[in-house]
C-alpha cells in the first residue's frame, strides 16, 4: 500500500521503517530539511537500534524514500499518517499547533481519496479538529476520512514495539477506514482493538497516564520506605509478582521523564478539567515526579554537605537507557540544580552528549564532557547515576573508587546493590532502600 508519513521524528522515523519493512511504499516529510537530507542517505537522525540498519534496507529496495515536497508527499500515499509533535503549552494542554500545520498540508495538496491517521498522541476529539481544518482549508470538493491509530512505542525498543507490539489499536468511523487499516497491519501478527476515534484518542493518553501512576505510586511508597528504613526495592519486587499488579513501571528512583509521559500526564489532567471531572489523581502523580529531583537532591546534600565547588560527576544523561532523547529527562533539572548550588560538573552519556550540548554548550565555565565514563569520575567527589544504562551496571567499581576523590554514590536509579557497594568501601545513596 501507498503511505505517506508527515513528521520524521522519534515515531515518524519508526512508522515510516517499520510500514517499508512489512512491504509497504513508504514516503516521509518533515518540513525539518536537513532531517530528510540525513534520511535520504538511510542514516537515522536520532540514535535508535536497529534503525539504521531498516533504513538502509528499505531504501535499497525502493520502498522507502524522504522528501522535502509537501506535494510529492501528500499525492504518494492513499493512507497518510500525521506524525508530527503535540508538545505542553505552559498551562499544560497539549499544543497541537504541529498537527493543524500537517492538517493544512494535506487541504492544500490532496488530490484523491485519502485515509489521514493520527498516530501522535493527541486529546479527545482532536481528530474532530483535523477533520474542521481539513474541510476549512480544502480549495477542491475532495473525499478523506480521518482515523486514530496511538502509537504505542518505547524509545529504546522502537522497532521491536512497532513490529512486534502487544495490540495494534484503530478508532475509525467506517468500515472502509478499517478494512484499509487492517489491510496496512496484515503481516504484524498482533491483536488489533477497533473503536471508534474518540475511544482510539484516549486509550493512548489514559495508557501514559496509568504507567506514569504505577511509577509516581512506588516512588511514593520509596519515600515511605526512606522514612521507616525499609527496602523499597523488595516492596516492589513482591507487589510485582501478584500477578494482577505486574513488576513492569513499579521501580523507585529519580522518577518518569521522556517526550511523552510528562506532557501526557498534565494534558489528560487538562481535559478531565476542561469536562469538569476530578482527575487530581494525574497532578498528584505529576508533583510526586517533580519531587524526586528534591530527594535525590537531599541525598547529595547529606553526602557532601555543601555543593560549592564540590566535583561532581554525572553518569547518564538520556532519560531513559538506549535513546539520545534528553526531553525532559531528569538530568536537565539536576544539572541546573547542581549548578544554582554552586557545584562543578563533569558528564557523560554513551551516546546523549550532543543532545546536552544544545542546552549547556562545551564552553560552559562549570561543565565538562568526559570522553570515557572512567575519565569522568577521576578526582571527582560524588558520583551521580541518573540513567540505568548497562554500562554503568557493568561498570568495574574498584576502578571507579580508586580514580575518585571520595567515594561517595548518589543512585538515582538503584542499580547496584547497597551491601556490596558499602563492602567496597563507597559511601551509597540510593532511593528508598535503607
Ligand atoms: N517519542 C516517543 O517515544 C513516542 C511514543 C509514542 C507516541 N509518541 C507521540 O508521537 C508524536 C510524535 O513524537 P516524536 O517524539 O516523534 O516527536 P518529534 O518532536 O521527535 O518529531 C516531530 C517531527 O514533526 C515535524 N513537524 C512539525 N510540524 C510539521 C509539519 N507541519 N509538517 C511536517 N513535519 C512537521 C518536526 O520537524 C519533527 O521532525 C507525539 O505526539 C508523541 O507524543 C511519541
Amino acid at each position: 500500500m501507498k503511505v505517506t508519513i508527515i513528521g520524521l521524528g522519534y515515531v515518524g522515523i519508526t512508522t515510516a521503517a517499520g510500514l517499508s519493512e512489512i512491504g509497504h511504499d513508504v514516503v516521509g516529510y518533515d518540513i525539518d530539511s536537513s532531517k530528510v537530507k540525513t534520511l535520504k542517505k538511510g542514516t537515522s537522525p536520532i540514535f535508535e537500534p536497529g534503525l539504521d540498519e531498516l533504513l538502509k534496507n528499505n531504501i535499497q529496495r525502493k520502498r522507502l524514500d524522504f522528501t522535502t515536497s509537501a506535494e510529492e508527499a501528500i499525492h504518494h500515499g492513499d493512507i497518510i499518517f500525521i506524525c508530527t509533535g503535540t508538545p505542553s503549552r505552559e498551562d499544560g494542554s497539549a499544543d497541537l499547533t504541529q498537527v493543524e500545520g500537517a492538517a493544512k498540508t494535506v487541504a492544500k495538496y490532496i488530490n484523491g481519496y485519502k485515509l489521514i491517521v493520527e498516530k501522535s498522541t493527541v486529546p479527545v476529539k482532536t481528530a474532530q479538529w483535523i477533520e474542521r481544518t481539513m474541510k476549512l482549508y480544502l480549495k477542491k470538493k475532495v473525499d478523506f476520512e480521518v482515523a486514530s491509530n496511538p502509537e504505542f512505542l518505547k524509545e529504546g525498543d522502537a522497532i521491536r514495539d512497532f513490529l512486534k507490539p502487544d495490540r495494534i489499536v484503530i478508532g475509525v468511523g467506517s468500515k472502509r477506514a478499517e478494512r484499509l487499516l487492517r489491510e496496512l497491519y496484515k503481516p504484524i501478527k498482533a491483536p488489533i482493538v477497533v473503536t471508534d476515534i474518540n475511544t482510539a484518542e484516549i486509550i493512548k493518553h489514559a495508557s501514559n497516564a496509568f504507567l506514569a501512576m504505577k511509577i509516581s505510586f512506588i516512588n511514593m511508597i520509596s519515600d515511605l520506605c526512606e522514612a521507616t528504613g525499609a527496602d523499597v526495592e523488595l516492596v516492589a519486587k513482591a507487589m510485582g509478582m501478584d500477578k494482577r499488579i505486574g513488576k513492569q513501571f513499579l521501580r523507585a528512583g529519580i522518577g518518569y521523564g521522556g517526550s511523552c509521559f510528562p506532557k501526557d500526564v498534565k494534558a489528560l489532567y487538562y481535559v478531565g478539567k476542561q469536562y469538569g471531572l476530578n482527575f487530581e489523581l494525574l497532578k498528584n502523580v505529576h508533583e510526586i515526579n517533580e519531587s524526586r529531583i528534591d530527594v535525590l537532591m537531599e541525598h547529595l546534600k547529606n553526602a557532601l554537605w555543601n555543593l560549592k565547588d564540590k566535583n561532581i560527576v554525572i553518569w547518564g544523561l538520556s532519560f531513559k537507557p538506549n535513546t539520545d532523547d534528553i526531553r525532559e529527562a531528569p538530568s536537565l533539572k539536576v544539572v541546573k540544580r547542581i549548578l544554582d548550588e554552586g557545584g562543578k560538573l563533569t558528564l557523560y552519556d554513551p551516546v546523549a552528549m550532543d543532545n546536552m550540548k544544545k542546552v549547556y554548550p562545551e564552553n560552559h565555565p562549570y561543565i565538562v564532557y568526559a570522553r570515557d565514563m572512567y575519565d569522568a569520575v577521576k578526582d571527582k567527589e560524588a558520583l551521580v547515576i541518573l540513567t540505568e544504562w548497562d554500562v554503568f551496571k557493568q561498570a568495574d567499581l574498584q576502578k571507579v573508587k580508586e580514580l575518585m576523590l571520595t567515594p561517595i554514590i548518589v543512585d538515582g536509579r538503584n542499580i547496584y546493590k547497597p551491601r556490596k557497594v558499602r563492602r567496597m568501601g563507597f559511601e551509597y545513596y540510593p532511593m528508598g532502600r535503607p
